[in-house]
């Protein structure tokens, strides 16, 4: 408790002078601590997001807290309020609030987390989390709708995050199906969408969506910096992660209460960019070189192979690389 004091003291004398340099003497004198505690303090500052500057053996600068996570400050823009959970470090919110969704009796909680140890992706692949870069959240959901909804939920969340990111950032973003965002031919977002259903009562037990948009610029091995990119790089602005999550959250609530009618597909194709393309898909270990015809009002892909037409589910495929532009 004196330690949470001591962080809020700490951050209101470097708000008091925001955008001035502060040297660590003064602000150790007026908070009655020492200057290594000082520098501790905001060393951890700085590790949840706050930009504040380091001005080598002068002091420090405050610029901003908006990359700051604030439970607040996302709650005070839902449409429809929920309860919301900011952690600093979890190895994934999908498994943390799978979990939580067996034991307690909660309705809809969001999960937030700062970075992810162990960050999941579809089929099995990791998801890159880097701390304070971007967002990372899980929305668990208890829909009274039929089990057949389950793969729209994902198309659904995915026209959510484009809404998002246009509002936000002015940026047209692209879906590749069946779950990924892309901005300029580059992955910004991946979404995950885990459900329990019971066949016997066709219902949902629970589903949970899990997203992760790169946000700020940050640094990816050189693999994943070959096929991903931030809001930071393409839209050369620093997004709110609070804004963000909470915009995303606001989207899938609207559609999500009005899912049986399933507007939201016309808009799912119309960011589709794989429609009338090329592409290479894996499927059982093996390729498949097909045309995309058009994707299905329940979300299927529909293919034509060497004159036959079918359709297929996201389900069946593990890998589509896209072939012509
Ligand atoms: C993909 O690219 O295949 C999907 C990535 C989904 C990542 C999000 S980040 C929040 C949530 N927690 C996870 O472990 N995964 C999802």
């Amino acid at each position: 408790m004196k330690q949470d004091s001591t962080i809020m003291q700490i951050l209101s004398i470097l708000k008091k002078h925001q955008h001035q340099i502060l040297s660590g003497e003064t602000i150790a004198q007026t908070a009655h601590i020492t200057r290594s505690y000082v520098s501790k303090v905001i060393q951890g500052l700085t590790a949840i997001g706050y930009d504040i500057e380091s001005v080598n053996r002068v002091g420090y600068i405050y610029h901003s807290d908006q990359k700051v996570l604030d439970e607040a400050k996302i709650s005070s823009q839902l449409k429809y309020p929920k309860e919301i959970l900011i952690l600093d470090e979890v190895d994934s919110t999908n498994t943390f609030l799978k979990h939580l969704a067996k034991t307690i009796d909660v309705k809809e909680l969001v999960v937030v987390a700062n970075q992810q140890t162990g960050g999941r992706g579809r089929i099995g692949r990791t998801y890159v989390s880097n701390p304070t870069s971007g967002i990372y959240f899980s929305l668990l959901y208890r829909p009274k709708i039929a089990i057949e909804y389950a793969k729209k939920l994902t198309c659904l969340a995915g026209v959510a995050v484009v809404r998002a990111i246009q509002k936000l950032t002015g940026l047209e973003a692209k879906i590749k199906w069946v779950n990924d965002v892309y901005i300029h031919g580059k992955k910004v977002c991946g979404i995950l969408t885990e459900a329990s259903t019971s066949i016997e009562e066709n219902a949902f037990e629970y589903a949970i969506i899990g997203i992760g948009v790169n946000c700020y610029q940050q640094e990816f091995s050189k693999e994943v910096a070959a096929i991903a990119t931030t809001l930071e790089d393409e839209a050369k602005c620093i997004v709110s992660r609070n804004d963000l999550i909470a915009e995303i959250i606001n989207q899938i609530d609207i559609e999500l209460s009005q899912i049986e009618s399933s507007h939201f597909m016309k808009e799912y194709k119309a960011y589709s960019f794989v429609i009338g393309k090329e592409v290479e898909l894996q499927k059982m270990k093996e390729s498949h070189f097909v045309k995309v015809i058009d994707i299905t009002k329940d979300g299927e892909l529909v293919v034509e192979e060497e004159g036959k037409v079918y359709t297929i589910s996201s389900g069946e495929i593990t890998r589509m690389v896209v072939q012509s532009e």
